[in-house]
């Protein structure tokens, strides 16, 4: 069977290197020879790694796509275009596809699919969200008769190397950036990671699998890290807990209904919640259903290789499905209902800075009260002419949270009130 492959950067040439390796083993299990026939690239003349045939190479993405002796097309490029419309034509060509494309997917899945049944093709994605480790084909099959509560994961590296630096080496934000863009694991322009887009991106596809909803980016609701403070982290940890950047996935009760609600937001975690042993690069996704309990998936969301293994994987399975003339069934998808922000309930951590005077812990304390948000905890540090207070509360409405934010604002001795994270409880 013969691949098109899109696309030859970190995943794509770790693609080719796997089936050069593996590819007499794979013949022996499914019967096929898989053959790349084409590599999309920018730059045909560009250095590539020593195992890759630049005979291979071309430009020309149309020849690709349209070519009649190719049966599976890999999208490994990136990006919504040209990404999306090569994807399409192949599709429209006869071809199964496997991405690896999560930004692509979190605003179009849903068509790309449509389309892939339309013409009785495959489309898989199972590299998208959390590189390596086998969870979207756990969810979409194995878990698919399962009434599943919610799933809440580590799903982006960069932003955990870096927590995890703060934590365990008390390093400043920007120094364990800094770190992480000098080890390769931060691009140059680390935005889509740290504002929690990319995160947000996966929690997308995540949830639409999960709970067979049409979950798109712009439904997730997304706070990344750039506002975690040295000053956080060392609180998280002399009381017993850990700052991730979480993506939750729900299935919540709203006046009578059953909705959902998929964010991104960094969290304290008790040091002794199954995440909080995540560390450095690595992802895991803790899923939580009705029959089976609770489950864990722990690997390595990106990398070459283990990215590869898993477009390897759905590529397999296309290649046999096309053998026996089948397609993966699609699950049906109702409309997504999300639980208003301000309607969801937590626990909270919250940071100010006030003057230092006789009083003003009182009035602090008065309007959290007064905004209907019981403190569990509070510890009070002097800076001279300031004071720090940090706050831990019992669950209270995220509306209530923002009023108690906006009253604070007013107050005179309140010099700077620091975002506020949420507690996940253990
Ligand atoms: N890297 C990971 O660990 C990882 C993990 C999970 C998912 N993914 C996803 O996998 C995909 C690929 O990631 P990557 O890290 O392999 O990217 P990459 O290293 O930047 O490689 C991109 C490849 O696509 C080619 N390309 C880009 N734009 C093109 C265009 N307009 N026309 C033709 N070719 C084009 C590039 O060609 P040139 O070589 O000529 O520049 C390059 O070979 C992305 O969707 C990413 O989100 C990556």
């Amino acid at each position: 069977m013969k691949i098109g492959l899109l696309g030859c950067g970190n995943v794509g040439s770790a693609f080719v290197k796997l089936l050069i390796d593996n590819g007499d083993s794979i013949k022996e299990k499914i019967g096929e020879n898989l053959e790349i026939a084409k590599v999309l690239v920018r730059d045909t003349k560009r250095e590539r790694d020593p195992w890759i045939d630049r005979s291979l190479l071309t430009t020309d993405a149309q020849s690709l796509v349209t070519d009649p002796d190719i049966d599976i097309v890999v999208e490994v490029i990136g990006d919504v275009q040209p990404s999306k419309e090569l994807i399409e034509t192949s599709l429209r060509n006869g071809k199964s596809v496997v991405t690896a494309n999560k930004a692509l997917l979190a605003e179009h899945y849903f068509e790309i699919e449509e389309l892939a049944e339309e013409v009785g093709r495959d489309v898989f994605f199972e590299a998208a969200v959390a590189g390596g480790i086998p969870l979207i084909r756990s969810l979409r099959v194995s878990l698919v008769g399962e009434r599943l509560s919610r799933v809440t994961g580590i799903v982006n590296g960069t932003t955990n190397y870096i927590l995890t630096r703060m934590h365990e080496d008390s390093l400043a934000f920007d120094e364990a950036l800094a770190m992480a863009q000098k080890l390769g694991y931060a691009e140059a322009d680390p935005r889509a990671d740290l504002e929690g887009y990319d995160a947000a991106a996966k929690a997308a596809i995540l949830s639409s699998i999960a709970f067979g909803m049409k979950v798109r980016f712009q439904d997730v609701l997304c706070e990344g890290i750039t506002n975690v403070s040295a000053h956080d982290v060392e609180f998280a940890r002399r009381h017993g807990f850990v700052i991730k950047l979480i993506a939750e996935c729900a299935r919540l009760d709203f006046e009578g209904e059953q909705r959902l609600s998929v964010r991104v937001f960094p969290a304290l975690l008790p040091a002794t919640h199954p995440l909080s042993s995540v560390r450095d690069a690595f992802n895991a996704i803790f899923v939580e259903g009705e029959a089976v309990g609770e489950l864990m998936f722990y690997g390595r969301g990106a990398g070459g290789l283990p990215t590869a293994s898993a477009v390897m994987g759905d590529v397999i399975d296309a290649a046999q499905n096309l053998h026996f003339g089948s397609t993966e069934r699609r699950l049906r998808r109702s409309e997504v209902n999300v639980v208003p922000v301000e309607a969801l309930e937590s626990n909270f951590y919250i940071a100010l800075e006030v003057a230092d005077q006789p009083g003003v812990l009182a009035q602090v304390a008065t309007v959290f009260g007064e905004c209907g948000v019981s403190i569990a905890s509070m510890e009070q540090s002097g800076l001279g002419e300031e004071a720090r207070l940090v706050f831990l509360t019992h669950p209270a409405k995220e509306r209530a949270m923002i009023s108690t934010i906006d009253v604070l604002s007013q107050l005179e001795p309140v010099r700077e009130i620091h975002r506020y994270l949420r507690v996940i409880e253990g």
